[in-house]
């Protein structure tokens, strides 16, 4: 199905040429959903956009293209409105036509790319044995929805979690294991433990303000870098443990990965990666270390390797190798690619990881393609930061930073109130499983439904909210359309082929839930899921409004089946949406 914008381009397009315009090379006129429905369904800036081009007057232009623009079939004669917007009204008829082939699709409407392309996405990556703190948070759940959607739209997707299972913590953690270790604590719960572990021996060498237990840790981490048996041992129990309780962490959330590449897994790609960099030049000793410096090629604004102070350009070279000998995170990463590109042919690398790391990224991006990476299309998908309602970072009561599992946990905690509240009837099983996904989706759309750019106050009260931007609201949008179902007492399959729009309310919801099909591939266009759940929340409140204003089982012949055939369509856009979002849904709650 072409979408309404679609073919309403087209044939605006044909206008254009028929009015004998001159058009610039490749002019598309790019229609957009009207931003006020009074002005009809869709409008169209190209008049203005040409106008300035030609020096002609956009309104005079714009009556000239409408004069003999063609919409038969599909929409009333546009009008031109303010400075020269072309606005147009579908037909209702138009509208209509389109309930059967809707119906017909289990895509809801959505086409696949013509072109696919092969996505990496680098999601989540906690670091091992530290806490998986709020960012962890951000990044699981953006990358699992633009993985989502991706897939969706056709593309060829490989999720890699990065986990940072080779850092320096590691020094601290063996020392820890071999001196306060409790074995009974970390059999009854590994993280925990190796949390106390980590937190007791950094508060240590902290308050030491010395060198004694830094040394120690530092020797250790050195002879786990050279093979040190012992040491190799101690590390890799310390990572399957806390994979294990990742996994945990990820069931919940219903979030998964191809692969979980961990730092470590590169560990002798660098060696060899520093050699190739040196001797293509990008990278040079300085003061003993190995860094990655600027090639002189870019404007000093657009180069990542130079930094303005005091109005001059200095370098911010990225240090590749210590003078000691060790590598550090971006060497990683960099061999990271190489493996990307290798072993999975990636087209793009999306990595969706803080704002802070964005001179990281932007260094990383340009010495690969210096290494000849220059057919991959890199992209930090970078995002703020959690707030509490002191407006500083999001942190538990007594100052610690929030991990993730006590997140969900309370969230499900909180979730069970609003079941019992709304629905005290149905059965214990019935009411844990309808606040998990209530819980969870609750966490998951209080991100997701947020611009990932802008730092946001988490809110338990508004999260979890039957009123406003919600999960629970969205979800309770779903449960309205199956509940109509289950009093009809059965599954419609067959909703015949004669339809008949009468209200308002209907023709603006289906305009609505056509509209699907044109917000999913947005979503990708610069990686904002929040696109896709403005537009659910849209379609919630047109639902509501639908709903309120025209009874369906009680109304009767075309009236009931067109009506029925929106519940249908409301429910099937409803669910889709949110399971691209990693939302699972209920039929009550
Ligand atoms: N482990 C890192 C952190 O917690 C994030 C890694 C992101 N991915 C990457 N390829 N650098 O900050």
């Amino acid at each position: 199905m072409t979408t309404f914008p679609k073919l309403l381009q087209e044939k605006l397009l044909a206008a254009f040429i028929k009015a004998g315009h001159s058009l610039p090379a490749g002019f598309q006129p790019q229609i957009s959903q009207a931003t006020d429905s009074r002005f009809g369904h869709y409008q169209c800036n190209a008049a203005m956009v040409l106008a300035k081009e030609l020096r002609s007057n956009p309104r005079a232009l714009a009556e000239s293209v409408i004069a003999i623009f063609d919409g038969a079939g599909l929409c009333e004669t546009p009008t031109v409105a303010g400075p020269g917007f072309i606005n147009f009204t579908l037909t209702t008829e138009a509208i209509t036509a389109r309930i059967t082939p809707m119906l017909a699709d289990a895509r809801c409407g959505v086409a696949k790319v013509k072109a696919p392309l092969r996505i990496v996405i680098d999601f989540s990556a906690p670091n091992i044995a530290k806490p998986m703190h709020v960012g962890h948070i951000r990044s699981t759940i953006i990358g699992d929805s633009l993985a989502r959607v991706s897939r969706f739209l056709g593309h060829e997707v490989t999720t890699d979690n990065h986990i940072g299972d080779w850092g320096t913590q590691f020094g601290i953690i063996i020392h820890g294991w071999k001196t306060i270790l409790s074995q009974e604590a970390l059999d009854a719960n590994p993280s925990a433990e190796l949390l106390r572990v980590y937190k007791v021996l950094n508060d240590q060498i902290k308050a030491e303000d010395g060198t004694e237990t830094i040394t120690v840790c530092r020797q250790e981490l050195v002879k786990l870098q050279q093979g040190d048996e012992e040491n190799l041992t101690i590390w890799r129990r310390c990572v399957d443990l806390s994979l294990n309780s990742l996994a945990n962490v990820y069931r919940l959330l219903d979030v998964s990965f191809d692969h979980f590449l961990g730092e470590s897994f590169y560990n002798d790609a660098l060696a060899p990666l520093v050699e190739k960099l040196k001797a293509y030049g990008i990278a040079r000793e300085s003061d003993g270390a190995i860094c990655i410096f600027s090639d002189g090629q870019k404007s000093p604004a657009d180069d990542p390797f130079k930094i303005q102070k005091d109005g001059e350009w200095l370098d911010v070279p990225a240090m590749i190798q210590k003078s000691d000998g060790g590598f550090l995170y971006a060497t990683t990463d960099l061999a990271t690619i190489d493996h990307r590109a290798r072993e999975f042919k990636a087209d793009a690398i999306w990595y969706v990881v803080g704002v802070p790391q964005q001179l990281h990224f932007r260094q990383i991006f340009d010495a690969a393609i210096r290494c000849g990476h220059t057919d991959i299309e890199f992209k930090h998908v970078a995002f703020g930061s959690i707030l509490g309602q002191d407006r500083k970072p999001f942190k538990t009561r007594s100052g610690e930073s929030v991990e993730l599992l006590d997140v969900i946990e309370e969230s499900i905690d909180r979730a069970r109130k609003v079941v019992e509240e709304k629905n005290p009837e149905l059965t214990t099983g019935e009411k844990a499983d309808i606040a998990e996904i209530i819980g969870i989706g609750a966490v998951k759309y209080s991100e997701l439904s947020q611009n990932r750019l802008t730092d946001y106050v988490f809110d338990w009260e508004e999260m979890l909210s039957l009123r406003g931007n919600t999960a629970p609201y969205l979800l309770n949008a779903y449960v309205r359309t199956r509940a109509i179902f289950r009093k009809l007492g059965e599954d419609v399959t067959d909703f015949g082929t004669e339809f008949e729009l009468t209200e308002e309310n209907e023709v603006a919801l289906l305009v609505k839930l056509y509209q699907f099909a044109e917000t999913v591939p947005e979503v990708l266009t610069d990686h904002r899921p929040n696109m896709l759940a403005t537009y659910l929340f849209e379609t919630a409140k047109s639902f509501h409004s639908f709903f309120e204003a025209c009874p369906v089982l009680r109304s009767e012949g075309v009236t009931r089946a067109t009506r029925l055939a929106l519940c249908e369509l409301s429910s099937r856009v409803l669910r889709q949406g949110l399971e691209l979002l990693g939302l699972r849904v209920t039929e009550r709650m």
